[in-house]
């Protein structure tokens, strides 16, 4: 049950038929090309895209926008300590910007970069500081039910290690909720694991803690060793572990923009340090600012506090459930059990007469909007091409923004979508142009319907 009423709306407007299927069009058949206006339930990302609460609005007023000293940061930096444990924090104007710091003081040409799975953000900044990033997820990790279907298999690390040479490995990573692994959580338990390989490689241990709220309110219900725990104590004690922290704001900060390096106050990691805070000047802006105005570092701090509440985080992962289960009850192949932050749905079982060349969850995506102006995002071979990633649609939820009535909507727009599949009226698409970095193509490239000869019309 939602622990919060509202205070504050915002309108929203279902287009009608008509006007969504020209819109799709216009759009090139890539839902990034939408305007919002003309999307009814938005599922795209839960980044950034939550609704504040009026403690965080209130704080906003008494934002310090000094260039230097601002107390906004002070406050920030109070909060990262009481929520998640650390002392010395660098912000940045989004999880991006961090990584842009942290790693490229971290990591050098040729090195080797395991994760339990990067994030498009994660890799490319690895990559980008001339670095291999390394998925390592166990095998098969999301057949069955597993518990923790994100955790890092480190047997992969030490192989990886083996191979590359131990002082070719910097840093070990571990993505908190794994986003990239459909939002399964990792346990403690493999966290202290992850911790045991980082000190045998020598190597830095970074949790990127984007969803640390929800990945510890999992443990607290899953690993026994925590049952009956606050989800405040068991977010410090999955954290505790670590050497440094990505962050973005935009997710467990529940705030709108914002995010911050943080590193645990030992002298191993002062080197580290002042390389981060060099950079961070460089490319975000002061270190007691990093790219956000005060009052949204002033947002960040109360909601930092805020995801750790036992009634708002139930809510929020008991809400992600609700989705997963009203879809699988209309025989939706969703991923069981649902992550913390989206749900997310197999468009090839969905859409069997569609061919993985023609993008099945492209076409799904498509037809989500076409039927009911729902947005969700395709995480399938359009995305990433030349994997071989399951071809999966995410539904993400945006923190306290839609009600039950919303998620029903969802629902219903599937089985228009299933009755269309079972008429044989739903095609595949095909690229009619994208952009020269193929790992950027699901951002702008434009689609048609195969078959479909007329030229795009977007922008
Ligand atoms: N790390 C993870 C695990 C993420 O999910 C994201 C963003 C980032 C880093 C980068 O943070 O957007 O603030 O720069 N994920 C969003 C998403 C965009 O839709 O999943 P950012």
């Amino acid at each position: 049950m939602k622990a919060y009423k509202s205070k504050v709306v915002s309108p929203i407007r279902l287009p009608d038929r008509e006007e969504r299927e020209a819109n799709l069009k216009q759009a090139g058949y890539n839902v990034f090309n939408l305007d919002s206006e003309g999307v009814f339930v938005d599922l795209l990302t839960d980044s950034g895209t939550g609704t504040m609460s009026e403690s965080q609005w209130a704080a906003m007023m008494v934002g310090d926008e000094a260039y230097a000293g601002s107390e906004s940061f002070d406050r920030l930096r109070e909060a990262v300590s009481d929520v998640m444990g650390f002392e010395r924090i660098l912000p940045a104007h989004q999880g991006r910007g961090a990584e842009n710091v942290l790693y490229g003081a971290l990591v050098e040409d040729g090195d080797y970069v395991p994760n339990n799975t990067h994030f498009d953000t994660t890799r490319a900044h690895i990559a980008n500081n001339g670095a291999k990033p390394v998925d390592c997820p166990h095998e098969g990790a999301l057949d069955g039910d597993r518990a923790f279907a994100g955790d890092l298999d480190v047997e992969r690390v030490r192989e990886l290690a083996d191979e590359v040479g131990e002082e070719r490995i910097p840093a070990v990573l571990l993505t908190i909720t794994n986003n990239s692994l459909a939002g399964q959580p990792v346990s403690v338990e493999n966290v202290r694991e992850a911790r045991e390989v980082a000190d045998e490689l020598d190597a830095t241990f970074v949790i990127d803690a984007c969803r640390f709220a929800e990945n510890a309110y999992f443990v607290r219900e899953r690993e026994d060793e925590f049952a009956g725990e606050s989800v405040a104590d068991v977010a410090r004690e999955q954290l505790s572990y670590a050497d440094a922290l990505v962050m973005s704001g935009k997710k467990d900060g529940l705030a709108n923009v914002g995010g911050f390096v943080a590193l645990r106050d030992d002298p191993d990691l002062d080197d580290v340090h002042a390389e981060a805070r060099e950079r961070a000047i460089l490319y975000e802006g002061f270190t007691t600012y990093g790219g956000m105005a005060g009052r949204d570092l002033e947002a960040m701090a109360v909601g930092l506090r805020e995801a750790v509440e036992e009634s708002y985080i139930a809510d929020r992962v008991g809400q992600v459930q609700r989705l997963g289960d009203l879809l699988a009850e209309r025989d939706v192949p969703v991923q069981r059990p649902t992550g913390g932050h989206a749900v997310y749905v197999n468009a090839a079982e969905f859409l069997p007469d569609v061919p993985r060349e023609q993008f099945p969850g492209q076409a799904l995506v498509c037809d989500l909007y076409r039927e009911g102006a729902v947005r969700g995002v395709e995480l399938g071979s359009f995305a990433f091409p030349d994997t071989d990633r399951p071809e999966l649609v995410r539904l993400s939820l945006p923190r306290r923004t839609y009600g039950a009535d919303h998620l029903e909507h969802v629902a219903e727009t599937f089985e228009k979508v299933a009755e269309r599949r079972d008429a044989g009226d739903i095609s595949g698409l095909e690229i009619v142009e994208e952009p020269e970095m193929a790992e950027l193509r699901h951002f702008s490239a434009e689609l048609r319907p195969v078959g479909e000869k007329e030229a795009p019309t977007a922008n």
